[in-house]
């Protein structure tokens, strides 16, 4: 087998590809040939020591991967080779091959493509928790989704929209926004552009937002959570802006608001009968055709590099995937 290694924790362009024995499962794990891994924003940061999860070194990044089952350790009953599945970790995805726990394995439902299976379960496992569960979003209620053409981005404007909300769609770009309104915004808002305060008043008549969904920070997170409506539920996902916000608290106060934390890898560990309903729901949505990954382009696993730099220069619209060559 062949992987990106991680030696250091000094970015992507310290990875080396190498290449070494095909390891064989041990009890309880499967080994995946990988068709299709997806690039997730904390792949940025785990190679540079920033991610909260730091594997010890060397180890392969990737967290979300596909592909077919090529052997089996002992004890596990659930799966078999041949079987074509979608896995989850921390790393281990930007290989030829995986060895990975069969617990963090889920087969695909018939009809799920690989490229789909590999770039699903991180952006919608996420969405999903935070505006159903957090937010408990509720059909009618307004939801601003920032950056919305992102990965988590587009999960949560589609899947606020099967659940019945209206969706403000915001992103840095007119053509991110474009793809926001193809995949069912009902309106969007361009921040590089216009006011986030004034647009998102005329937009709501007044009323602003009752969810609002961010993965991005910074400067953005204040006059997004000056414009929540009352009752509001501000669901803090990430940070790719960089900055970690400061709010004043008096704004949470005047809006009988919330600030709800939103942390899916650790739902899934501590809380995996609530994650099984709501993968349930996801796979019954996707089969419905009311969610499909946006794809923004597949790239040759070798290309791992100029994969971050698209990532990291705020390029990819969707989700962005390195193949490997059947
Ligand atoms: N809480 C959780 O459980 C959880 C789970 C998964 C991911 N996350 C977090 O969610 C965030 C988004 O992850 P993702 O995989 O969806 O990433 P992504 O596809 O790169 O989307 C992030 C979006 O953030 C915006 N952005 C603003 N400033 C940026 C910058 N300097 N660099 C890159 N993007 C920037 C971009 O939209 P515009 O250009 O439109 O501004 C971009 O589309 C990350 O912080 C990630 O760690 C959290």
């Amino acid at each position: 087998m062949q992987a990106w290694f991680c030696d250091t924790l000094d970015g992507v362009d310290a990875l080396q590809w190498r290449e070494l024995p095909t390891p064989e499962p041990q009890a309880g794990e499967v080994r995946i040939a990988i068709e299709a891994a997806s690039l997730n924003f904390p792949d940025l940061l785990i190679v540079q020591g920033k991610y909260q999860v730091k594997p010890p070194l060397p180890f392969v990044p990737g967290a979300e991967y596909a592909g077919t089952v090529e052997a089996v350790g002992t004890g596990v009953a659930q799966l078999k080779v041949g079987d074509r599945v979608a896995a989850i970790g921390s790393t281990g995805g930007f290989a030829t091959h995986a060895i990975v726990d069969a617990s963090r394995v889920l087969p695909l439902p018939s009809g799920f493509s690989s490229s789909d299976g590999a770039a699903f379960a991180f952006t919608y496992g996420t969405s999903h928790h935070a505006l159903i569960d957090r937010a408990q979003l509720k059909a009618g209620e307004t939801v601003l989704v920032l950056g919305a053409a992102g990965g988590v981005g587009t999960a949560a404007l589609q899947i606020a929209k099967a659940a019945g909300a209206r969706v403000i769609a915001a992103a840095s770009s007119d053509a991110k926004c474009a793809l926001c309104r193809e995949l069912g915004a009902d309106a969007t808002l361009n921040y590089g552009s216009q006011d986030l305060r004034e647009t998102l008043k005329a937009l709501t008549g007044g009323k602003g937002p009752d969810v609002v969904y961010d993965p991005v920070g910074g400067d953005l997170a204040e006059p997004a959570f000056r414009s929540i409506a009352w009752r509001g539920r501000y669901l803090v996902v990430g940070f790719a802006g960089g900055g970690i916000p400061a709010l004043p608290w008096n704004l949470a106060l005047l809006k009988g608001a919330s600030v709800v934390g939103v942390f899916w890898g650790d739902f899934v560990r501590r809380e995996p009968e609530a994650n099984q309903r709501a993968l349930m729901q996801l796979a019954q949505w996707y089969a419905a055709g009311s969610i499909k990954p946006a794809i923004d382009m597949e790239m040759p696993m070798s290309e791992i590099r100029a994969a971050y730099a698209r990532m990291g220069s705020r390029q990819v619209m969707g989700k962005l995937l390195l193949v490997n060559k059947p």
